[in-house]
């Protein structure tokens, strides 16, 4: 079944994705020279087309300071992600059950940050033109749109082979069950030998992802026809048709800056480099044509505290050349990174500036920003305080850009408290601090959930899952 030409009769499984985090979009585009609102004071989001809202509602966790909105048409969704807010006793966060054109209205300028992620493609022109109607009117006059589309010309191989499988699918039928029996069609007649693939190397890796996976989340890709795959130039036309403009990339950080007086410019640059990378998606960050330049964005990038990836602080000096670094330079800075320290403490250790090392860093996807590392507020039950300050003297962080800490509130929302003890314990940690204060009946509770058949479950069962949703990723 298909609701404005999107799949609404299957569950969609997102995923966390740690590009929409505000302080990630804010990083681009200050690094790109454009004044951005700064996440670590208020600020309003809102997600089109938020799915189960996972995404929105880690964020919500760990920025409690912010509101966030998300909408989305199909009712399954709209469930699941009231229950993950209120599983994580979440207060700042809510849903609005409604196509993004029904919406109810944003007070004009009143938001900081818009973001659509794995849908855009999948909407119809006119969806679309209101996504950036939408940002027009709702974004202050620094506020910032993220959007994730199917980018040409990458896209154009796993798009004529979505075209092809809608055009063999049987016409009736849910959705998931329409994609098994067009992908066993395909493999019957013609296989991933024929002379399409073998010409289309990337629609035949696409087929057999497909086939490996059947899942749900295939359908709603390859079913959800919308206005498909765009080049970076129509992208750019349809902002400035709404006076916004690509500032940045959200995912590798890279600066785009399309200034009315370069866009030939950068339509050109940024074609030829989706020629050269054959990416078949795009992350671009828009903010208002003419929006002023950031009065010192080294000032804000100075202020930040970075994650650096666990390949870069075990291996430091195998990335020394893709920065033009030293290897002992590169140890340097990675090593900077991992205590802690920010741009000018890494200025003082490397002595030189030492802005083009993180945005080459950043950019190559070797560390990412975080919000400043305030101290981790006490939380009322004294475990989880203990749990959260052993959680970051351990180093133990998220896989993107937010440390733990923050994440230990992230997730109440995907893991129940013991669980949450269950992780600490997996990861090494000692309980006898945690639990010795218990009363004798509540530590035999945890003691049997701490039981070594217990943790193998969970190690089994919750980790790999974790891991899968891209929330953890344990260090060390
Ligand atoms: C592929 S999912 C992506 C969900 C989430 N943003 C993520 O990245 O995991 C696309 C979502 O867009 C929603 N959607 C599609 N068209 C929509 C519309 N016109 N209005 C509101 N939501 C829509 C779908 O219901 C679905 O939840």
């Amino acid at each position: 079944m298909v609701q404005a030409g999107y799949v609404t009769d299957v569950v969609y499984g997102s995923a966390y994705t740690p590009s929409q985090a505000p302080i990630q979009l804010a990083c681009a585009a200050m690094a790109a020279g454009v004044r951005a609102p700064d996440p670590r004071d208020a600020f309003n989001y809102l997600e089109l087309c938020c799915g189960n809202g996972l995404t929105l509602c880690v964020l919500a966790a760990c920025y409690p300071h912010a509101r966030f909105h998300g909408v989305d048409f199909n009712g399954v969704h709209i469930a699941m992600a009231r229950e993950l807010a209120q599983r994580g006793g979440l207060d700042n966060v809510s849903f609005e059950h409604a196509d993004l054109v029904d919406a109810h209205a944003i007070a004009a300028r009143s938001l900081e940050f818009i973001s659509v992620v794995g849908a855009f493609s999948w909407l119809d022109d006119a969806r679309q033109q209101a996504v950036f109607a939408r940002a027009a009117s709702g974004l202050r006059e620094d506020g910032l749109l993220h959007i994730h589309y199917a980018s040409l010309p990458g896209a154009a191989q796993s798009d004529a082979l979505h075209n092809a499988l809608c055009l063999i699918a049987p016409a009736k039928g849910q959705s998931d069950h329409r994609l098994k029996a067009a992908l066993a069609t395909m493999a019957d007649l013609v296989g991933t030998e024929a002379k399409f693939f073998s010409d289309n190397p990337v629609a035949a890796r696409r087929l057999r992802e497909a086939m490996a996976n059947p899942a749900a989340d295939e359908a709603h890709e390859i079913f959800s026809r919308g206005a498909g795959p765009r080049w970076f130039a129509q992208m750019y036309e349809m902002a400035a048709a709404r006076g916004l403009t690509p500032v940045a990339e959200a995912d590798t950080q890279a600066p785009i800056w399309a200034a009315d007086t370069q866009a030939a410019e950068a339509i050109r640059n940024q074609t030829l480099r989706d020629i050269q990378l054959n990416r078949s998606a795009r992350q671009d960050v828009y903010a208002r044509a003419g929006v002023a330049l950031a009065p010192q964005p080294s000032a804000f990038l100075e202020s930040l505290r970075w994650y650096a990836h666990p390949r870069c602080r075990t291996q430091p000096t195998a990335y020394a050349a893709r920065l033009s670094l030293s290897p002992s330079d590169a140890a340097l800075f990675f090593s900077a990174l991992a205590a802690g320290h920010g741009a000018r403490e890494v200025e003082c250790a490397l002595g030189r500036p030492s802005a083009p090392v993180f945005l080459a860093a950043a950019h190559q996807g070797f560390i990412r920003p975080l919000v400043a590392r305030t101290p981790v507020p006490a939380h009322p039950d004294p475990r989880l305080s203990a749990f959260n300050a052993y959680a970051l003297e351990l180093g133990l962080r998220q896989n993107s850009s937010i440390p733990l800490a923050a994440t230990a509130v992230g997730t109440q929302i995907v893991l129940p408290l013991v669980d949450r003890l269950r992780l600490f314990v997996v990861c090494g940690g000692a309980t006898d601090a945690l639990l010795g204060p218990l009363d004798a009946s509540s530590r035999a509770l945890y003691e049997e959930a701490l039981s070594e058949s217990a943790l193998a479950a969970f190690r089994d069962s919750a980790l790999p899952e974790l891991h899968q949703l891209g929330v953890l990723e344990v260090l060390g």
